[in-house]
C-alpha cells in the first residue's frame, strides 16, 4: 500500500468518513495538520513508506508483536544491523535500512512499559519515542513515515491516554519551523478495525478541519 493511496484525516472529513468533534470536545491545543495526517487499518510491514517505526524493545534484537513482524518481513540482515546499534534506551529512537520490506528504513524506538503510578513519566516517555523517531525521520529526508500504536500492545499503555499523547507530540512537531514542515503525511497504522476507529476519533479532537479552526481561533 502506497502512502499516497492512504487517506488523510482531511480528505476523510470531505468525504464524510469522519465527523468532527464538538467544539466542546476540542483537546486542550489543536493543530492545523488534518491534511498530513492519516489513519490505515492493517499490517504495517507492508506499507511502501520511506520509514515504518517499530516499536521495539531495549535490546533491539527482536520480539513479538509488531517487533516480530517486521523483523520477519525485512529478514535477517536487519537483526544483523541492530545487533551494531548497541540497543536504544525508551525513549529514543534509531534507524536501519528496510531491508526486505517495501518500506525504505525502519526507525527502531522503545516505548515505556506502562505505569499507572507513574502515569506522568510513562507519559513523557512515549512522547519521547514518538518525537525522537520524527528528528530520525527529517534526519534522514524521510517524508512520509508510518507508526504503529507504540507501548498499547505488551507495554500495556491503556489506549486511548495513547493516542492522544501521540496525537499531541506528532501535532507538536509539525508545528516546528524546519523540522515538522520536512513531513509529508505522519500514518497511524492500526492493526485492528476497532483500534483504528478510536484513533481516528481521538484525532478529531486534536487535528480538526480548518473551518473549526478559524471559529475556535475566534473564541480564543
Ligand atoms: N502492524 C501494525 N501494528 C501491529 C502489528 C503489525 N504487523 N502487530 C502488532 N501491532 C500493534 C498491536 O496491535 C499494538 O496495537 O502494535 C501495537 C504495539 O503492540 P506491541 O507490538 O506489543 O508493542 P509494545 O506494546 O510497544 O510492546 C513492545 O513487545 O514485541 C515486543 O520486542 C517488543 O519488547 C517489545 C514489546
Amino acid at each position: 500500500m502506497r502512502a499516497t493511496a492512504i487517506q488523510t484525516l482531511a480528505a476523510a472529513y470531505r468525504e464524510g468518513v469522519v465527523a468532527p468533534c464538538a467544539a466542546n470536545e476540542l483537546a486542550d491545543h489543536i493543530w492545523p495538520f488534518a491534511d498530513k495526517v492519516a489513519f490505515h487499518q492493517g499490517d504495517i510491514t507492508k506499507l511502501e513508506v520511506d520509514a515504518i517505526v517499530n516499536a521495539a524493545n531495549n535490546s533491539l534484537l527482536g520480539g513479538g508483536g509488531v517487533d516480530g513482524a517486521i523483523h520477519r518481513a525485512a529478514g535477517p540482515k536487519l537483526l544483523e544491523e541492530c545487533r551494531g546499534l548497541n540497543g536504544c534506551e525508551t525513549g529514543q529512537a534509531k534507524t536501519t535500512k528496510g531491508y526486505d520490506l517495501p518500506a525504505k528504513h525502519v526507525i527502531h524506538t522503545v516505548g515505556p512499559v506502562y505505569s499507572a503510578s507513574k502515569s506522568d513519566e510513562s507519559a513523557r516517555l512515549l512522547r519521547s519515542a514518538y518525537r525522537t523517531s520524527l528528528d530520525q525521520a527529517v534526519r534522514h529526508g524521510v517524508k512520509s513515515i508510518a507508526f504503529p500504536s507504540i507501548s498499547t500492545g505488551v507495554y500495556g499503555y491503556p489506549f486511548e491516554s495513547a493516542c492522544i499523547e501521540a496525537l499531541s507530540e506528532v501535532g507538536h512537531f509539525l508545528d516546528q519551523k524546519g523540522q515538522g514542515d520536512k513531513i509529508d503525511k505522519v500514518i497511524f497504522c492500526c492493526f485492528s478495525q476497532p483500534d483504528l476507529t478510536r484513533y481516528r476519533q481521538a484525532a478529531t479532537r486534536v487535528f480538526p478541519p480548518e473551518d473549526m479552526h478559524s471559529q475556535f481561533a475566534e473564541d480564543e
